[in-house]
């Protein structure tokens, strides 16, 4: 545990910990490009250069062990302008079209050019002009002019996927990155190398030119594609998600997403529900909240605990089904089903992707929901969010006289439904999901839904108001302690694992 000097600061780091690690872990930012502190180093950009006392040259932080009594400088004279030469280096053959870059206001090149530089260039020659628009597989879009050739693309398919797909060629400003022959950059986890190149060199296809980045909020959410539950920033502006980006959270996805997972923001987007409906005389009309909550109440009040089903989601979050369990437990119903998405032949690996595509079955465990397996003969179902196929299936087959769903998209089951109540996605509102270690993960609301658009829990306390329940002061705060025993707080950034 060797303690050392920077910039003034005594610390101590863990044995063969490098100078740059040792500073980041003591909140001082060096300057870096083909640094990542999850690849191997590559020391190829030479824009980490530190001072250290007693060594007769600056040298590069992120490949030099930190060791006893060293002392470090990471602002000298001399380190400041090595950088800038660094930086007018790298810039020589650079297009410099921050104007027309999909990373302009989240490149590290811009930002270093702007903190340390800010000067014209001093080469007069003709830049070297490269391919600006090259394929490089389904999702990733390589501008070779960009490409600092830092390798962090090229060492993520080694080192992470271990696919492989990518190399550097040529020698000196002829070289560039590109795919090994007759292959593509086209694995699960491929967009993740557009999230690591610190330039606008990767894009991503789908995100590209859909909206600059200084016009997106950030909200920390959570992905529901699968069971793992990554973290994740949802990028959004004016109430439309642009694009998730992954979190870090070392215990659960370190800081890596996969493409599924990070394009699935479609449905937040796209075929809403907007306004409660009801099924009357063969056919679909709006309705008012009062007459579509009356309406349920009202088949509530008829009949008895043994005549109603209430069915949970496997894909809503902890919070409301919560609420579903607190009503069925306030009108005597004893079990609580849930449903589940199913897809068939589902991909899983033993990286990050589960074959369980949802984000909170261990939630409804826990709540102590018994899985839905119709045969019930009732004569009122009250279902969150929609139903597995086979689940709807045997939904049908009963036929229910009264058919609740509560659900924030057009679905096979909204189609069924009599009644539907028009719910938020979890993009609208906070909660938290419980992934498959168990672990009870918060997301908070990124935007307000439109309309008549609410959280379930929200509808189902209408529903228990007009039925003479007292469920005021409930909130996603008081659903989550009453029947998971955790206070919202305490799920911190990265989680808590339930008991
Ligand atoms: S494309 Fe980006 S990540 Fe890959 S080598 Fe070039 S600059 Fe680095
Ligand atoms: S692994 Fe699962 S939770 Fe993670 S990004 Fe992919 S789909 Fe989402
Ligand atoms: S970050 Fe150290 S040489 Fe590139």
């Amino acid at each position: 545990m060797p303690t050392l000097t920077i910039d003034g600061k005594q610390v101590t780091v863990k044995d063969g910990t490098s100078v740059f690690e040792a500073a980041r872990q003591n909140a001082v930012e060096i300057p870096h490009f083909c640094y990542h502190p999850k690849l191997s180093i590559a020391g190829n950009c030479r824009m980490c250069l530190v001072d250290i006392e007693k060594m007769p040259k600056p040298a590069i932080s992120c490949n030099t062990v930190a060791t006893e009594g060293m002392v470090v400088h990471t602002q000298t004279e001399k380190v400041q302008e090595l950088q800038k030469n660094v930086l007018e280096f790298i810039l020589i053959n650079h297009p410099i079209d921050c104007p027309v870059c999909d990373q302009a206001g989240e490149c590290k090149l811009q930002k270093y050019y702007m903190d340390h530089t800010l000067t014209d260039s001093g080469f007069r020659e003709t830049k070297v002009h490269k391919p600006k628009k090259v394929d490089l597989g389904p999702l990733v879009m390589l501008d070779d002019e960009r490409c600092i050739l830092c390798s962090r693309c090229v060492r993520f398919t080694d080192e992470i996927t271990k696919t492989g797909e990518l190399c550097i060629v040529n020698r000196g400003d002829r070289s560039t990155l590109t795919t090994f022959p007759g292959k593509q950059l086209d694995n699960k986890y491929s967009l993740n190398t557009v999230d690591i190149c610190p330039v606008g060199a990767l894009t991503s296809k789908p995100f590209r030119f859909q909206c600059r980045v200084w016009f997106l909020k950030s909200t920390p959410s959570i992905c529901t594609g699968c069971s793992t539950g990554c973290n994740i920033n949802i990028n959004h502006n004016d109430g439309k998600v642009h694009r998730y980006l992954p979190r870090e959270n070392e215990a659960v996805n370190q800081c890596w997403s996969c493409d599924e997972g990070r394009l699935s923001y479609d449905f937040i987007n796209e075929g809403r529900l907007d306004r409660p409906t009801i099924h009357q005389d063969e056919k679909t009309v709006s309705a008012s909240a009062e007459d579509a909550v009356a309406e349920v109440v009202g088949a509530l009040r008829r009949l008895a605990p043994e005549d109603v089903v209430f069915v949970g989601s496997a894909y809503e979050s902890n919070e409301n089904n919560a609420a579903l369990k607190k009503l069925a437990r306030e009108l005597g119903i004893e079990t609580v089903h849930y449903s589940a998405h199913e897809t068939e032949d589902p991909y899983f690996d033993d990286f990050l992707i589960k074959a369980d595509k949802n984000p909170n079955r261990a939630g409804v465990e826990k709540l102590g929901f018994q899985r839905f397996s119709g045969g019930t003969q009732t004569k009122l179902v009250v279902a969150l969010e929609g139903l597995g196929k086979s689940d709807l299936e045997r939904l049908k087959s009963d036929e229910p006289v009264l058919f609740v769903l509560l659900a924030s998209n057009q679905s096979d089951s909204a189609e069924y439904a009599d009644v539907l109540l028009p719910t938020a996605t979890f993009a609208e509102q906070a909660g938290s999901f419980t992934n498959f270690q168990k672990r009870v993960q918060k997301f908070d609301k990124a935007f307000e839904p439109e309309g008549s658009v609410k959280p379930a829990w929200r509808w189902l306390a209408e529903i228990a108001k007009g039925l003479g329940k007292d469920w005021k002061g409930i909130s996603e705060e008081t659903l989550l302690e009453e029947s998971f025993g955790l206070k919202r707080e305490d799920l911190g950034e990265t989680g808590k694992i339930l008991e």
